[in-house]
């Protein structure tokens, strides 16, 4: 059995205390795709990891997580992750982690030329500046450096020449950015190189023989659907397949071998950078909910935007994943609210619109048409079944399945790891 889990919003769903959950009854964990713009928050007892470019599952030293060829690599901050973790008491040996030969590196000019481009831009996106976009850009225009590639100086260096012969006149000229020193990026990157082979293998390979044996494996789907770089809210998404597509292409698994897709959403909508967002709350509602459900972002800190559920979104997301199960997170951030809304279509110019429109005019301006619903007023964090939720909260999640044609399979009522109702 070989499940996805796979964000059904604009990302920040609660994947990561999923996955820490499910991870436990599978082989395997792997990410297919983004970079170290993701942060997965996982709690045990009373300590907090946020995890980047690792597998959440890295918690269970007898679990292996790899990081597939749809991954973008930030070297530097993978070591730094890996370092911090052995800090912190975890193995990491060189078995329990696997890395993709073919996944792509993030390079310095990388990190850089997002946040130049960042700068320029009068429609800003709000990247996490990690430098994720121009690494996918140059794997698509096919002058990227990949994880291999660092184990070979002979073709690093070609590779970097070719680069830099480009990307310092771009630097120089356009944003009147320093030139890039070539052997200073070639011994670092050689020496990251160095430090990494342990982990580098064919990944695709090792999961298809894992298949073959009956393992069971978990994919850790990153970002959300409306991040997605084909089905977002473009040009205000990330560069990836961050639906369930970016599995087989980003690991090599195929199609064939996916049995389940679970969708995680939050009980209302968040969304960190900019873009349209159609049931956005007013100040007052926004910094409340915020601070109730500690909306700051695991990777830059930043606040996040918060809204009420959008029916809309979500019931074109599980369509756009093949969802088979959803998990509803953070039902008890809205545990002390007197009333509750799910947008079910939207206005716009006097048309209803009931499907979700990507003309980004429509979603831009587009009103809600809402259903109200009675709050519960009180406590679930303590509830470990579903007919022990006071009625209003189950009232609303089974709502909830009704508009969404799927079954809600899991409902979390806080971000520690026991505080769950599995259905
Ligand atoms: P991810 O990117 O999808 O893994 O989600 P993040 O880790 O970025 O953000 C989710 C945040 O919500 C983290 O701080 C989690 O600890 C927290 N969280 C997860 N589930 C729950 C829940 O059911 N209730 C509450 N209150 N917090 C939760
Ligand atoms: P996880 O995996 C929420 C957002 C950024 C920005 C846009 C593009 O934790 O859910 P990028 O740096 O990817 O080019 O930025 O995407 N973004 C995320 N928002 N959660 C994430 O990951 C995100 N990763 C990227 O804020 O709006
Ligand atoms: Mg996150």
């Amino acid at each position: 059995m070989n499940l996805v889990v796979v964000g059904a919003q604009w990302g920040d769903e609660g994947k990561g205390k999923l996955i820490d959950i499910l991870s436990e009854s599978v082989d395997i964990t792997v990410r297919y795709q983004g970079g170290n713009n993701a942060g997965h928050t996982v709690i045990v007892g009373n300590k907090e990891y946020v995890f980047h470019l690792i597998p959440s599952a890295i918690l269970r030293p007898e679990k292996i997580c790899v990081i597939g060829n749809g991954v973008v690599i930030d070297p530097k901050a993978l070591l730094e992750e890996i370092d911090s973790l052995k800090k912190r008491g975890l193995p990491m040996k060189g078995a329990q982690l696997k890395i993709s030969a073919n996944a792509h590196v993030v390079m310095p000019y990388h990190r850089v030329m997002d946040q130049l481009r960042e700068g320029k831009r009068a429609q800003k996106i709000g990247t996490t500046g990690r430098g994720i976009g121009p690494c996918y850009s140059d794997k698509v225009g096919r002058m990227g450096v990949r994880i291999i590639d660092l184990l070979n100086p002979k073709i690093l260096k070609a590779k970097l020449a070719d680069n830099l012969n480009e990307k310092n006149d771009i630097f120089v000229k356009v944003y009147g950015f320093k030139n890039y020193d070539f052997s200073e990026i070639l011994q670092e990157y050689l020496a990251y190189g160095r430090r990494l082979k342990p982990y580098i293998c064919d990944t695709a390979l090792f999961l298809n023989e894992a298949i073959l044996a009956h393992k069971k494996i978990l994919f850790e789907g990153a970002q959300g659907t409306f991040l997605d770089i084909d089905f977002g809210t473009y040009p205000f998404v990330t560069s990836s397949n961050a639906t369930t597509g970016g599995v087989c292409s980003g690991s090599g698994v195929p199609p064939t071998k996916i049995n389940q897709v679970i969708a995680a959403l939050k009980a209302y909508t968040t969304r960190v950078g900019e873009g349209p967002f159609p049931t956005e709350f007013d100040k007052k509602m926004n910094d409340n909910i915020r601070s109730k459900g500690h909306e700051f972002g695991a990777t830059t800190g930043r606040p996040r935007r918060c809204g009420w559920f959008d029916a809309v979104m979500a019931r074109y997301a599980l369509i756009i994943n093949g969802a088979t199960h959803l998990a509803v997170m953070k039902l008890d951030v809205l545990d002390d609210l007197k009333m509750i809304k799910i947008a079910t279509a939207y206005r716009y110019k006097g048309k209803i619109y009931k499907d979700y429109p990507h003309d980004m005019e429509v979603l831009a301006n587009a009103k809600p048409v809402y259903e109200q619903w009675p709050g519960w007023m009180s406590s679930t964090r303590q509830v470990r079944s579903f007919n022990k939720l006071p009625l209003e909260a189950r009232t609303y999640i089974e709502r909830l399945e009704k508009l969404l044609k799927v079954k809600i399979k899991y409902i979390s009522v806080g971000s520690k790891r026991d505080e769950i109702i599995i259905r």
